[in-house]
This record gives C-alpha cells, structure tokens and sequence, in this order.
C-alpha cells in the first residue's frame, strides 16, 4: 500500500528519494510522485501515474531536481483513480506545502467544503490535497508551519502518516503519525521519514518507531519529537539489523521465488531458539499456568493468508488443547460485537504487523478486557508494540506481496504456541509432544526435499496454466490449506480459484465440475485420506481432471485415481500442512510465469493494508 520516505541533509534528494520509493514498490501502488525544495526553483513537484520507472525516467533518475529537502510517495489509489492529478505529493494553492499522506481521512468532505466556502481551488479528488489545503490556511493564520500542523491535526478524523515540506522552511521537514506507520531514521549525511524501514536500510539502521499523535521535526542534523501538545518526547532508538541482501532478489527472478526457497532457513530460525532440550520454551510469552487454565475463550484474529494460518491452527489447537477455538476475520470481528472477555486470549496473527483491521481487531480486543498475544514478522511495527505479548516469526523481510515464507513461520510458530498451551493444560500427552517435536525438527530439511523437487511443479503448472476455473479440494487440515494453495494462485495468477471442505462439494459447488476442470484435490491429511479420496472420485466421475498432493504413504493408492499427483514427505499430521502448502505457491508461481503476470506486484494488491 502507499508509501512515504523524505530526507534532509547534504546530499541531493531527489535520487534517494527515488531509490527509497523503489525499494518500497513492493508494497504495491499506482501513481508515485516526489517534491523536492530548492534555493532557485522552490517547490519541484513530478508525479505520475504507474510504474515508478516513468516518474524515474521523467526526472532523469532525478537529475532535474536540485534540493536537498524533498518527499516521495508511492500511492495505492482509495479516494479518486489512480492519475497523475491524484498521485502525491499535493500542493496547497499558494504552491508553498508539499504533503504526503498515507491513510485515509475520514471526515475530509465536511472540510473541505469549509474550505471551498473560503475560496479554496481543489485540484484532485484525494482527501489528502484536503489536508494540504487545510495546512496553507492555518499557515495563513498563524504563520508558524509547526503551529498549523498540530492546530490542522486537532481538526481531522481518520488514519494518516504525513510528510510535509515547506518552501519558506528550506532545512526542515514535519512527519506527524496517526494509525499508520512511520518511522525516523537517523544518518550520517542527513536524516529520514519512512513509511518502511526498506525504504531507508541503504542509509541508515538507527531509526525510531513514532508512535500516534506525534509530530516530528526533522532536519539534517537533528530531529525533535512532540506529543499530541507538543511537548517535546524522549524516544527510543532502535537498531534494524536485517540483512540488505534479503530486501534483494539474489539471482532469482523474482522475490516470490527466492522467499519460497528461503523457507527452511527461515522455519530454522523461527523454531530452534524456541525448542530446548525437546521442551517448548517461550521466553516472550506471558502467561501464567492459572491464566492458561482459567481460560474461557480463545481467538485467532488475522486477515488474507494470516486468517488462514488461523484456520489451519483451529484444527491443530483444538485437536492439542480440546477447547474451541474462534477464528475471525478482523474486518468482521472489529464490528461483530465479538464476545471478548477476561477470560479470553485473543491471537492476532500479522506478517506486517500494520494491517489496520488487525490493529483495529486487537484495539477492540483489549477495550473488552481480553488479552492479546500478536504474532508478527516485522519487528516494532504497531501491533507487535500494542499486543500484550508479542511472538517474532524471524522470517526476515518479506517483499513480494503474495506471504510464503511469513505464512510458513506463522504456521510453525503457532504449532509451537499450541504445543505450549497444550502442554501448560495438560490436554497433550507426552509421546504427542514429543512426536511434534520431532516432526517441527525435521520440518526444514523436510521442506527442502519438497524444493528440490521443484521441476515437478513446473511441469505440472506448464500442463495446466490455461484453465479459467481451478477448484482446491480437501478435507480438515487440508481443506484449511486450500485456502491458501487458492489465495496465492488467484492473487497472482488471476485465475478464478475456488477452497472447498470436499465433504460440502455435493451440497451445491460440485454444479461447477464438468469435463475439464481442474481439481486440485489435497490428501495429505492421514486420518481423512479414505474420505478425501472418494470426493476425488466424484469429481472424476463428472469429467474433471485432478492435480492431487498427497504423502509417500498415499502416493499409490492417490496415483490409481488422480491424472496427476505430486508427492510431500510424510509426518506429523500436525506438521503436514507446513509441507502440504510448499507444492501450493509454487503451483501458483508456476501458474502465473506461464501466464506471463507481474508477479512480485499483482494487480490491485498491497503487501501491507493501512486502510479499512
Ligand atoms: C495483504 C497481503 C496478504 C496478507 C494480508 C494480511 O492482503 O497481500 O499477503 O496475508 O494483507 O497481512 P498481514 O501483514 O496482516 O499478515
């Protein structure tokens, strides 16, 4: 979703302003834009619609921009189509303040009404020119820049990370935060804002977290931090220590790829630092045996591939604790009066750790007295500092949109989360414990044996790349991990793809099978093979063809039946979908290569959803 990065210092702005919002497009956008301040040509503005590379080529890789003060913004259109009118920064009339914005300002109509009513000449349809707008008149009023972003700040509703530069304020530029994150990085030439820390690595790994309603001042050689009325704040300083070279593709063709290989190392290192002596040891979690054993109700809250890791941890954790266990998508739980209490333990489960109906879900969550454990990939982002306690999936960053290897260590992590709980309950016996212990150990070497046989699913994906309609099938564990063998292939690939529990094709979707469509029927799962192989022969009895994944126990009986079938080493039925879900993304990857789709930045999508 929308990016931000600005800097001051020595240095030209506009190259690395550019090179920030590179390394942000990750994140998915439409239009991207940059203003840079100079002595002779004031406020420079450039922005355009579409690939960052047109913006690039327009300003000569910003050779055309001279000024060492400047702000950048990638855009992923909400209020107004993504053109270049709409892209940021937006200037206010007098061509004065430049802004970028990211969030969503709720109440923007009503002012800028206000502000038509006072004369005021809109150019776009964003509620983000409101605010820049908004920003000239209180700077009319007042004529202090810092004094006009807080009175401006006093009077909007909504979302926002704001980078603002002024053409009467040639050293300085001013970051203000609400609900979507921004971070102040802290260098040797000069200093930053940014929305994500990948925008700014390059320069600096000494940054600090800005938390809501603060406004920061930033210069080259120092930056001043205010609360909400503006008294000045002491913050923290944190040290990034991610590699540079994980934010870059390393040969492979795309970031999808490589973070799919990646995924032994980083179940390696999710999980060993967390099983000593075959215990589960969870050094950052807080909770007490009595609390454990008090609990009324647990939650799993997340949204995309997070809510399915979910879904695939109902069936684990209910099968180790023997309590239910809810999941919610957070975009329905925030408003669906969830019956939270203190009594239940809500999860969230977040790669990002800044999707806003996450952050929304736990807020409600804890105003309701629960207690929230987050589980999240990127380190001192929103949720992991909000949540009560917070469990790391150290799976490194992650740049393609469409998660593999942040789904892979939220699933490992959450099988040792339950083992935990269940151990803490006593509802685990210990040959149980240990038999997933063993199987959580061999995971990564397991999951390597599936890579190395990638050519089995290149093949199988150069066979099928054509269908329109493909249907996941499966039952229990495998039909949670349809759900997201389908995300990933209609997230990149487009094809119209559908999860079903095969036991409830009958009960209308098996309407849809007719000679040629593809099933990709799981049957991974131990105890249910029986009945998922004869879902598997309804589905061939009415024409369709079947791309099956099953176990080395299976693979003959599958073989009789399925046209095709790709093999996944045997273990734990707890730690089968870890393995089942590896042929899944690189189908889909496959899939969308044949096709010829942009894979690391599918249409529409974002890798982090700031907005409701
Ligand atoms: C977006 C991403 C998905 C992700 C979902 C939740 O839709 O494209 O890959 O699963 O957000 O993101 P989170 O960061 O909260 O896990």
């Amino acid at each position: 979703m929308c990016g931000i990065i600005g800097y001051v210092g020595r240095e030209e702005a506009a190259p690395i302003l550019l090179d920030g919002l590179s390394r942000m497009e990750y994140r998915g956008y439409d239009s991207a834009g940059i203003a840079v301040r100079s002595e002779d040509a004031g406020l420079q503005v450039r922005k355009s619609r579409g690939r960052l590379q047109v913006l690039s080529d327009m300003v000569h890789g910003g050779a055309d921009l001279k000024g060492t003060l400047g702000i950048g913004h990638t855009r992923w259109a909400t209020h107004g189509e993504p053109n270049d009118i709409n892209a940021h920064p937006h200037v206010s009339e007098n061509g004065k303040i430049a802004l970028v914005h990211n969030g969503i300002i709720e109440n923007y109509l009503e002012l800028k009404e206000h502000l038509i009513k006072q004369g005021v000449k809109f150019q776009s349809d964003t509620d983000s020119e409101v605010v820049a707008q908004l920003l000239e008149f209180h700077y009319h009023e007042c004529g202090n820049m810092l004094e006009a972003v807080g009175r401006c700040l006093r009077r909007i509703e909504g979302s926002y990370a704001f980078g603002i530069i002024c053409a009467d304020y040639p050293n300085a530029l001013i970051a203000a935060r609400k609900d979507s994150p921004l971070i102040l990085g802290y260098g040797k030439d000069g200093n930053f804002i940014a929305s994500d820390v990948t925008a700014i690595i390059k320069h600096t790994r000494d940054v600090v977290y800005m938390d809501d309603g603060e406004i920061a001042v930033v210069t080259a050689d120092h930056i001043d931090v205010f609360d909400d009325e503006m008294i000045p704040v002491e913050k923290t300083h944190s040290h990034v220590d991610w590699d540079v070279s994980s934010a870059e593709k390393g040969g492979y063709p795309h970031f999808m790829l490589k973070e799919i290989f990646e995924q032994p190392e980083a179940i390696r290192k999710t999980i060993s630092p967390r099983i000593r002596d075959g215990r589960v040891v969870l050094d950052d979690l807080h909770l007490s045996e009595e609390y454990v054993q008090g609990l009324s109700r647990i939650f799993i809250v997340a949204c995309g591939s997070s809510y399915h890791v979910g879904m695939v941890s109902k069936y684990t954790w209910e099968k180790l604790l023997r309590r239910p266990v809810e999941v919610c998508l957070a975009s329905e739980f925030r408003y669906g009066e969830p019956l939270v209490d203190e009594k239940s333990l809500v999860i969230v489960i977040s790669q990002s750790g800044e999707t806003l109906d996450t952050m929304a879900a736990m807020r409600e969550a804890k105003r309701l007295g629960g207690r929230t454990l987050a589980i999240v990939n990127v380190v001192g982002s929103s949720i992991a500092r909000e949540a009560d306690d917070v469990l790391y999936t150290w799976a490194g960053p992650e740049i393609a949109v469409a998660t593999t290897k942040a789904y892979s260590t939220q699933l490992a992590l959450m099988d040792l989360v339950g083992l935990y709980l269940g151990d803490l309950l006593g509802t685990v016996s210990s040959q149980e414990y240990q038999a997933v212990i063993e199987a959580m150990g061999r995971l990564p070497d397991q999951m390597q044996q599936v890579l190395d046989h990638v050519e089995t699913i290149q093949y199988h994906a150069c066979q099928y790349f054509n269908h329109d309609s493909i249907f996941f099938i499966g039952r229990n564990l495998d039909y949670a991990m349809g759900l997201e063998g389908s995300l990933k292939l209609k997230e990149i690939s487009y094809i119209h793809s559908e999860a079903y529990a095969s036991g409830e094709l009958k009960h209308g979707t098996i309407s849809l099978i007719e000679p040629g469509t593809l099933v990709v029927a799981l049957g991974t799962y131990a105890p249910l093979f029986d009945k998922a192989m004869s879902n598997v022969v309804e589905v061939k009895a009415r024409g369709a063809e079947v791309l099956a994944i099953t176990t080395e126990r299976f693979q003959e009986k599958m073989e009789k039946t399925a046209d095709s079938t790709v093999v996944v080493p045997d273990t734990h039925a707890i730690v089968q979908p870890s393995l089942g879900v590896v042929p899944l993304q690189l189908f889909a990857y496959y899939v969308a290569l044949q096709r010829g789709c942009d894979i690391d930045k599918p249409r529409n999508l974002a890798k982090s959803v700031t907005v409701e």
